[in-house]
């Protein structure tokens, strides 16, 4: 059984155009999960992160969106260049990036 000191999902769900709620695919969430997964490598974060892509998060409006697990902090509008600092601040010296978490 794996070990993960943190478990990443992103939601990469894309619905169809015109649809009120948008998607995270519309607001480019796949660079969002490419950057991690790259970040993630780059790190050798391997055998104590593990990144899944996801469905719907549920704050469709505020995508991308991912949440972190087991803290359960939840990051939204994130742009690829805010992966490094959640990779750097969160994942590798656990402090949650306050600036990007999904507003209450
Ligand atoms: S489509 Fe990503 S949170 Fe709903």
């Amino acid at each position: 059984m794996p070990n993960w000191k943190h478990h990443v999902f992103v939601c990469t769900n894309k619905r169809p155009p015109g649809h009120p709620k948008g998607s995270c695919a519309d607001r480019d969430c796949n660079a969002v999960r490419l950057a991690l997964a790259e970040a993630i490598d780059a790190n050798a974060l391997f055998e104590t992160v593990k990144l899944n892509t996801t469905d719907c998060l549920g704050p469709c409006r505020q995508g991308p969106t991912l949440v972190v697990y087991p803290e359960n902090v939840w990051y939204a509008g994130l742009t690829p260049g805010d992966v490094a600092e959640i990779v750097q601040s969160h994942l590798i010296e656990g402090r949650p990036v306050a600036r990007l978490i999904l507003p209450e």
